[in-house]
């Protein structure tokens, strides 16, 4: 159901041209008529991510993904259509009318606005507290660990008083009510005391999404104490596994690679010491959330987790989830340092760029982890430990990257090259999988079989009603022979309902305002893989071209003839005698060259 009319929508949509849009987050190269790129929604190493300026649409042919302007920001903004337009409206300084809100809808809007307001608020708040006398301390605590005033302010840094409710109060006072108080996860109300504060008496580091908005805080002891840190729990607009602390200003970095860290002062530290590239996942395991946001700007990562036994195993479990997601990772050696915070006070920013620059390429990195588990003087050690090395090798598909490694952990291990690779192939033939990527499941690819020739059938669909677009005088020429309801129900007889329609009138085709007829994404995707159908070889050969085309024309008219049969009721005279009228017009079709020149 449309929020807004069509002509308001079109209008956004108009003034956002795709490609500026889409370059905004995506590198695109032009190539032809299109441009192309690596796909935001999934993982891929080659370009499969196209976007097309005449018709405002993008199509990735890797995973599918497709579909207009507001499809793309929906998509790669996390946002809610409406939230799209606002966007792109605000974008081109085009006013939005007053809207019609179901009560639930504008409920729901507002609450996740106020929840915003409400940490916005909050944030000030603790920013000024610090800069009082009563926030002095917090302010001395910062100053103590190396902070510099500039830095303090990037990040926002602040101070909860010492009494339980004055936050409470302060936004009581600022006209939140109750409910709203306690889902911001900044209060908690209880029915006999009121509302509490959840952070008193803490130095208060607001967290940020990556537009710069304050979603939630943390909150550190000043001193020692427990817990240590305090942070908001997850709400509506905050979700841990899909923050990382300092993105606001690590995306806007001009290093190729962020710098991956465990904690709040980290991250700090390091921004301050030059390395503005620097972010973290919060006081939680890295996700493949976290790495799906990494990997909308940068394809590489530097771990600079702490060198502690838990620092390990986090960087161990984090590794994989990287690599799943398409992203190379090195692994920062921190040593004889605990984190990069003590690391760059102790040695300073220089010595913290070598390290960087002699980073442990991750699969080295895990094979060294893995060689403490063993006793490399022990025969029998050494062999279980060249096994498990072998299972690991394995997770690499490639045979040269194999090979590689083979060599690299052999030298680096004095086994012998050969040795090593016959238990690799001992692995394989064990049918050991590496822990890294899943097998693909056989049933799957059968599956694709199957469906391959009504596949072809859409293909050629797909392609006609692409060429239609892109050269009006066709439809003169075909538009006698075939009807929008020749093609496949749903997604294809709607596109080419309304293809035909603009084209009689002689209008120019619009997809991307055809594509907002569809609500769910997977229609859409369907429907802009329409526009981007191609055959290698035929596109420049207008015979082929001709020749192609006749066919699926030949083709649709067959399927109308089996459909109109298949329906047919046998006590249907007149039905029967159209059927037989169409069987004989298809006959002469096939006859002559109907299309003609
Ligand atoms: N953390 C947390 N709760 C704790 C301890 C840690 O949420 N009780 C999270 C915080 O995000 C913290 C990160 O885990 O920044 C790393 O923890 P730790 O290494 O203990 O803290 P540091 O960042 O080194 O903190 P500091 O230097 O302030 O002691
Ligand atoms: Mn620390």
């Amino acid at each position: 159901m449309p929020y807004y009319p069509d002509e308001v929508v079109n209008e956004v949509r108009d003034a956002n041209d795709i490609v500026d849009i889409v370059s905004q987050y995506v590198h695109l190269k032009q190539q032809g008529g299109r441009y192309f790129g690596l796909c935001p929604f999934h993982n891929e190493k080659t370009p499969s991510f196209s976007v097309t300026r005449d018709k405002q649409l993008f199509y990735c042919f890797g995973c599918g993904a497709g579909g207009d302007v507001l499809k793309f920001v929906q998509r790669y903004d996390n946002m809610t259509f409406p939230e799209a337009l606002k966007s792109l409206a605000d974008r081109a300084g085009i006013a939005l009318p007053e809207q019609q809100m179901t009560q639930e809808q504008r409920a729901r809007a507002d609450r996740r606005t106020q929840l915003l307001e409400i940490n916005k608020e909050a944030g000030k708040y603790f920013y000024h507290l610090m800069r009082t006398r009563r926030g002095r301390q917090a302010y001395d605590y910062f100053a103590g660990r190396g902070l510099s005033k500039e830095v303090m302010q990037q990040f926002g840094l602040g101070y909860s008083d010492k009494y339980s409710d004055d936050l409470y109060r302060y936004l009581r006072q600022k006209g939140y009510r109750d409910d709203l108080l306690k889902d911001s996860g900044l209060v908690t109300i209880d029915e006999r005391r009121g509302g509490r504060d959840k952070f008193w008496n803490r130095a208060m580091f607001p967290i940020m999404d990556a537009n710069a908005k304050v979603i939630a805080f943390g909150g550190r002891v000043m001193g020692d104490g427990e817990p240590k840190y305090l942070n908001s729990p997850e709400t509506d607009i905050f979700n841990k596994s899909r923050t990382l602390y300092g993105l606001h200003l690590a995306k806007r970095t001009r290093q190729k690679f962020f710098i991956l860290c465990e904690g709040y002062m980290d991250v700090i530290a390091l921004h301050q010491a030059g390395f503005d590239n620097a972010v973290a996942s919060l006081g939680t395991a890295f996700t493949e959330g976290h790495a799906a946001l990494v990997r909308r700007y940068v394809s590489k990562v530097c771990l600079s987790y702490d060198s502690d036994g838990a620092g390990r195993k986090a960087a161990l479990r984090a590794i994989p989830i990287l690599r799943e997601a398409g992203i190379s990772c090195k692994v920062i050696n921190m040593q004889p340092h605990k984190d990069p915070d003590e690391f760059i006070k102790a040695l300073g920013a220089d010595a913290y760029r070598e390290r960087i620059d002699q980073a442990e390429n991750s699969f080295l990195y895990r094979i060294r982890m893995l060689e403490e588990e063993f006793d490399l003087g022990d025969p029998e050690g050494k062999s279980r430990f060249a096994e498990s090395v072998a299972e690991r090798i394995l997770e690499f598909p490639e045979e040269i990257e194999r090979n590689n490694y083979i060599d690299a952990i052999a030298g680096r291990y004095g086994m012998s090259v050969d040795g090593l690779r016959a238990m690799v192939r001992h692995a394989a033939a064990k049918g050991v999988q590496g822990t890294g990527r899943p097998v693909r499941a056989p049933a799957e690819t059968r599956r694709r079989e199957d469906i391959r020739r009504t596949r072809g059938d859409l293909r050629s669909q797909k392609l006609l009603l692409r060429w239609l677009t892109e050269e009006p005088p066709l439809y003169e020429r075909i538009s006698r022979y075939v009807e929008p309801e020749d093609f496949d129900e749903g997604v294809y007889a709607v596109v080419a309902g309304e293809v035909f329609r603009q084209l009689a009138a002689k209008e120019e085709v619009r997809p991307a305002e055809i594509l907002s007829r569809f609500a769910s994404d997977e229609e859409a995707q369907e429907a802009s893989s329409i526009f981007f159908e191609e055959v290698k070889g035929m596109e420049d050969d207008e015979a082929e071209k001709k020749k192609a085309l006749r066919e699926i024309i030949l083709r649709l008219r067959h399927d109308r003839l089996s459909k109109l049969s298949e329906s047919l009721d046998p006590a249907d005279a007149q039905g029967y005698q159209h059927l037989i009228d169409e069987k004989k017009k298809l006959e002469e079709l096939e006859k002559t060259d109907f299309l003609g020149k």
